[in-house]
C-alpha cells in the first residue's frame, strides 16, 4: 500500500537518513512551504521528492530518492504523479528536473515522459562532476 504526503517536522529523522544534503533548518522551511514530499510504503516513510522553482517559477524536482528495499514498487512514479498534480494545480504547464549522465535515473524520468533539453558542465575545482542532463516535461499534456 503506497502513499504520498506532504513532509512534516517530525519526518526529520527519516529524511536525514536519504537526503544527506539538506540541513534541518532549510528541511523545516521547505517542508512548512510544501516543497518536501514522502512517499509511504506499508505505512512506514520509504522515499522522498523535494522541490524547487527554476527561475523562480518553474516547477523543478530536485531530489527523488526511495529506500533500496521499495525501489522499483511504483513509488518514484506516485511521488512525481502527486508532484506533477499539484503543481498543474497550481498553474504550472512545465515540470524541470535534472540528473547525472552516468547515473540510471535519466531512463526513469524518460519513462515518465520527461524529455532531454541538454545539459551542462561544471569543471570548477571541488565541484567537478558527470555531465548534468536537464529534463523537462509539458504538464498541459495528458497525465
Ligand atoms: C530512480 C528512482 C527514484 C526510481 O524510483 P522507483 O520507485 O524505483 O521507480 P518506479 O518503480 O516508480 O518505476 C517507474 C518506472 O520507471 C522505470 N524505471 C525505474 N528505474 C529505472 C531504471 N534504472 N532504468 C530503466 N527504467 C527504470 C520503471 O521500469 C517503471 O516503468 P513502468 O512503470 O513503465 O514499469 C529510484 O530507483 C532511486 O531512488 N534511485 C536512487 C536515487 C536517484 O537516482 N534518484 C534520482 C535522481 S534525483
Amino acid at each position: 500500500m503506497v502513499r504520498i504526503r506532504f513532509a512534516l517536522a517530525d519526518d526529520w529523522d527519516f529524511w536525514h537518513g536519504l537526503d544527506g544534503r539538506l540541513s534541518r533548518e532549510l528541511f523545516l522551511r521547505k517542508a512548512a512551504a510544501g516543497e518536501c514530499y514522502v512517499a509511504e510504503g506499508d505505512g512506514a516513510p520509504a522515499g522522498l521528492l523535494r522541490w524547487n522553482r527554476f527561475w523562480d517559477e518553474v516547477p523543478f524536482c530536485t531530489l527523488l530518492y526511495i529506500d533500496d528495499a521499495w525501489r522499483g514498487r511504483g513509488l518514484g512514479r506516485a511521488l512525481v504523479a502527486r508532484w506533477e498534480a499539484d503543481m498543474r494545480a497550481l498553474g504550472h504547464g512545465m515540470a524541470m528536473t535534472s540528473t547525472q549522465s552516468d547515473e540510471d535515473a535519466q531512463y526513469f524520468w524518460r519513462a515518465l515522459d520527461y524529455r532531454d533539453a541538454g545539459g551542462f558542465d561544471i569543471d570548477i575545482p571541488g565541484y567537478a562532476q558527470p555531465t548534468e542532463l536537464i529534463m523537462l516535461k509539458d504538464l498541459r499534456e495528458a497525465p
